[in-house]
């Protein structure tokens, strides 16, 4: 009797916790290694919500809460879905959950059945095809394409969609692309889906509020209101309130889901942290100053990184609308040889080399579904950032 479960030989690691876990490795023998893997904000929580955070232990808010949250927390999200996105929603309709990523999971573990297809784009979030296959269904891949800004045609999620289908992943802003669908582009695939009653729509909202120049956010239940039935808008203070390690996520829907999820996680980790939550409440209510300084000074980094990667020799990089990472092609460096020897055959072996070479951490397309590419994280400083893009042009010189 095998004592691993079999669903385990079904999903593989994390290559973007990989990444960062060999960057680590060398730095700590020394090795001078910039890490772009990190998909996390390098600002600090802004001081209001840690004050939040500590007049809540204070209080003694420190017992379980309501598995779905607590009501303080499940009413500011229901208020913000109606200010920033114009969807109505009760209390009754929200859950939080542990991080954006225990919503994700929550939600196929209580829909998920055998033979059940998931329509993802690539290049994807590194978590969707292993949650899905984790809770037993079979993520369906549809490419976009670097001309097309990697965003996926109405024709083409057409063409995915069989009887099987369940669930329709979509990420605006995406990780890694950082491709941000405009109304009009979601309301192409939108009239596709209101042709397809069975299908259900998982949006990842996550990085709303990471979007730059005069770009509008849209979110699919409010582009098409015909689509609210069915429907989980998932979104999170990770990103938005550099708040990662706090470890909370929310999402909204139809109430027999969010009771299905509830169940779950009732039986799971009876809900988030209770100090986390009211760090959440006043992340969700309180002043939202901190979003567009933040975003400021992540457009100045988008933009310094796209203009110094495109001066790199063999590598093309759009600029994304949103998110925090640029997704270049590194097509024009396969097949040279790197400084160390080797021929560079694929995405990952680029990244390996850079890695070895030049010291900077970056992760390979091919771990998100799309190659030959590589994605950079830029939430990091301007000055590591030039230092960085220095090296890898330095890096794609020398390859010959
Ligand atoms: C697209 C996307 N969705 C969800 C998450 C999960 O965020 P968290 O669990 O920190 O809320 C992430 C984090 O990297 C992400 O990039």
């Amino acid at each position: 009797m095998a004592f691993l479960a079999d669903a385990l030989s079904r999903v593989k690691p994390s290559a973007t916790i990989a990444v960062s876990q060999k960057a680590r490795e060398l730095k700590a023998k020394g090795r001078d290694v910039i890490g772009l893997g990190a998909g996390e904000p390098d600002f600090d929580t802004p001081d209001n919500i840690k004050d939040a955070a500590i007049e809540a232990i204070k209080r003694g808010e420190t017992k379980y809460t309501p598995v779905s949250g607590i009501p303080e927390l499940r009413k500011a999200i229901a208020a913000k879905f109606k200010r920033e996105n114009g969807l109505d929603y009760t209390p009754e309709q929200t859950i939080v959950g542990t991080g954006g990523k225990q919503i994700l999971f929550n939600a196929f573990m209580a829909t998920m059945n055998a033979g059940d297809e998931v329509v993802i784009p690539t290049p994807y979030w590194v978590s969707y095809p292993e949650m899905v296959s984790l809770c037993g269904g079979t993520p369906v891949f549809v490419a976009t394409t670097q001309e097309n800004k990697f965003k996926l045609t109405a024709e083409d999620l057409d063409k995915a969609i069989t009887p099987k289908t369940k669930w329709f992943i979509f990420n605006s802003p995406s990780n890694p692309s950082g491709a941000a669908y405009t109304h009009d582009e979601l309301k192409a695939l939108t009239d596709v889906l209101m042709k397809h009653p069975h299908v259900w729509i998982l949006t990842d909202d996550m990085y709303e509020h990471l979007t730059y120049g005069d770009f509008k956010f849209a979110t699919p239940a409010e582009v098409e209101p015909g689509l609210y039935e069915r429907t989980l808008t998932m979104n999170g203070v990770s990103k938005a309130y550099a708040m990662t390690g706090w470890r909370i996520g929310y999402a909204a829907g139809p109430l027999a889901l969010i009771k299905a999820m509830d169940m779950i996680q009732g039986q799971q980790t009876s809900g988030a942290c209770s100090i986390a939550q009211w760090a959440a409440v006043e992340a969700l209510n309180g002043t939202q100053d901190f979003i567009p300084e933040n975003k400021k000074i992540f457009e100045g980094r988008r933009d310094l990184v796209v203009s110094m990667l495109n001066q790199a020799v063999g590598i093309e990089c759009p600029s994304p609308e949103g998110a925090f990472y640029v997704y270049p092609s590194c097509k024009g460096l396969i097949g040279k040889t790197a400084p160390s020897g080797k021929v560079i055959e694929t995405d990952e072996d680029f990244v390996s080399e850079l890695l070895e070479s030049e010291g900077v951490a970056v992760v390979h397309g091919s771990a998100f579904g799309l190659g030959p590419n590589f994605r950079i994280s830029y939430a990091t400083s301007e000055d590591l950032l030039e230092e960085a893009c220095k090296r890898i042009q330095r890096f794609c010189a020398a390859c010959r």
